[in-house]
């Protein structure tokens, strides 16, 4: 079935979706990446954007957007996995960002490392040294979080911020509260949206993509790549000029994003396609999607497996697992009954861990996928207003 689905890809990518693409048939911004950026987008539909550039203590730099509001207010968006502040300004007006802008929040939208906008360093360089790729979501949550966390509490001189993470976007926060604990102060609320953590029960595609993670990681290998998805890399260019043709909604959006999230044609039509092409994937390290698929197959939410190399590393042979307990945060928890990746068995698994779970609430969509937190048409009318009721709650 994996191979099955590769080959698919392949033959599609190479023979039909290519052919059939003449040249009045492509998005050319896309194949030729000249896609807005965040704060270009914020600008067209009215919002006011500051750049800012955080450096962690290891040494990366990371690109935090900011639309100013009420500075007792502050709220961080975090995105997920091979995603970017962007997802939260897809849907200009309609979209997170946005929307809280309106509500009058001070809002805050983070880049982890890798990505598109955060693919820097003081001295290594992405292009050249392995070593920038060598990290998981479990840096995301022990550097990246804090430097971008301190940072927004030195500007606004508050002493807390209220979060919204989508996907992977909450498991960092899951990291940082159980590993840094007296930050678990500095965060008034995470509010986590389609929530990963334990992914003991995965469905169809994301089941299959866990599983091959190992034969990927070994082709990775071979060619001794370690940036995953990324703008530049060979799936990144391949996946644009496949999705990046006019002719490809079908394939695309029900053979990549719907097969692999879950399907809600309704709340990702064919106009909107092409803009979320244009911006995602947008790259991580191998590293992560392989510690990710470490969680799945070993049915644990663990630090990364050394393998052999544990011992030196954690003074035992398996990786120690995340402390929950530690988590003493506020969390809600907004899942979706659709989503294939962040399941309700799973999302469940996560509250009876969690010691202050605040909400929890399957979103009254019934099609609610794992893209639509971000992406969807209408997630202003079901979404927005659930995530509002939890931040004039807790801020
Ligand atoms: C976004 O685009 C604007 C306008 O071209 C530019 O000034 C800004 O530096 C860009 N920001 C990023 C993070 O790429
Ligand atoms: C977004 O903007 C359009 C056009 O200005 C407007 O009709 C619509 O009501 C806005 N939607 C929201 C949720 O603000
Ligand atoms: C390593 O683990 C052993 C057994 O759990 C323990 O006795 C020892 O103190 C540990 N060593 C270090 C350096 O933490």
């Amino acid at each position: 079935m994996t191979h099955e689905f590769v080959f698919l890809v392949l033959t599609c990518a190479i023979s039909g979706c290519l052919s059939q693409c003449s040249q009045n048939n492509v998005y050319k911004d896309i194949l030729e990446k000249k896609t807005l950026n965040f704060t270009q987008i914020a600008r067209q539909v009215g919002l006011a954007v500051e750049e800012y550039d955080v450096t962690t203590q290891d040494a990366y730099i990371l690109k935090l957007f900011h639309i100013p509001g009420d500075r007792t207010r502050p709220v961080l968006l975090m995105h997920g996995i091979i995603d970017s502040a962007d997802t939260f300004i897809l849907r200009g007006n309609t979209s997170l960002a946005a929307a809280l802008s309106r509500a009058g929040y001070d809002v805050w939208v983070g880049n982890t490392r890798g990505n598109r906008y955060s693919r820097r360093h003081v001295y290594l360089n992405p292009d050249d040294d392995v070593e920038f790729w060598d990290f998981s979501f479990h840096e995301q949550g022990f550097y990246d979080l804090p430097a971008t966390i301190d940072f927004i509490l030195d500007q606004t001189g508050a002493a807390a911020l209220s979060a919204v993470g989508h996907s992977q976007g909450n498991t960092i926060f899951l990291v940082l509260g159980a590993t840094k604990p007296e930050y678990n102060e500095k965060i008034k609320v995470i509010i986590a949206l389609s929530p990963i953590c334990f992914l003991n029960n995965l469905k169809n595609a994301p089941s299959l993509i866990v599983s091959s993670m190992s034969f990927v990681d070994q082709i990775f290998k071979i060619t001794g790549q370690e940036e995953f998805l990324g703008d530049d890399t060979l799936a990144g260019r391949l996946f644009r000029a496949v999705c990046g043709c006019k002719k490809s909604y079908g394939f695309c959006a029900h053979g990549i994003f719907f097969a692999i999230a879950g399907s809600d044609p309704e709340e990702m039509e064919s106009d909107f396609l092409p803009t979320v092409v244009a911006h995602y994937p947008t790259g991580t390290s191998k590293k992560n999607a392989v510690h990710v698929s470490q969680i799945g197959l070993k049915k644990k939410f663990s630090t990364y497996d050394y393998e052999w190399r544990n011992m030196d590393i954690y003074n035992s042979t398996t990786p120690p697992e995340y402390d929950l307990s530690k988590v003493t945060m506020r969390v809600a928890l907004l899942a979706g009954r659709n989503d294939q990746i962040s399941t309700l068995k799973d999302v469940e698994l996560l509250k009876n861990k969690l010691p202050n779970v605040v909400e929890y609430k399957v979103i009254n969509h019934k099609k609610f996928n794992h893209m639509d937190a971000v992406w969807g048409r209408n997630m202003y009318k079901y979404l927005f207003p659930e995530i509002l009721k939890v931040l004039v709650m807790f801020s």
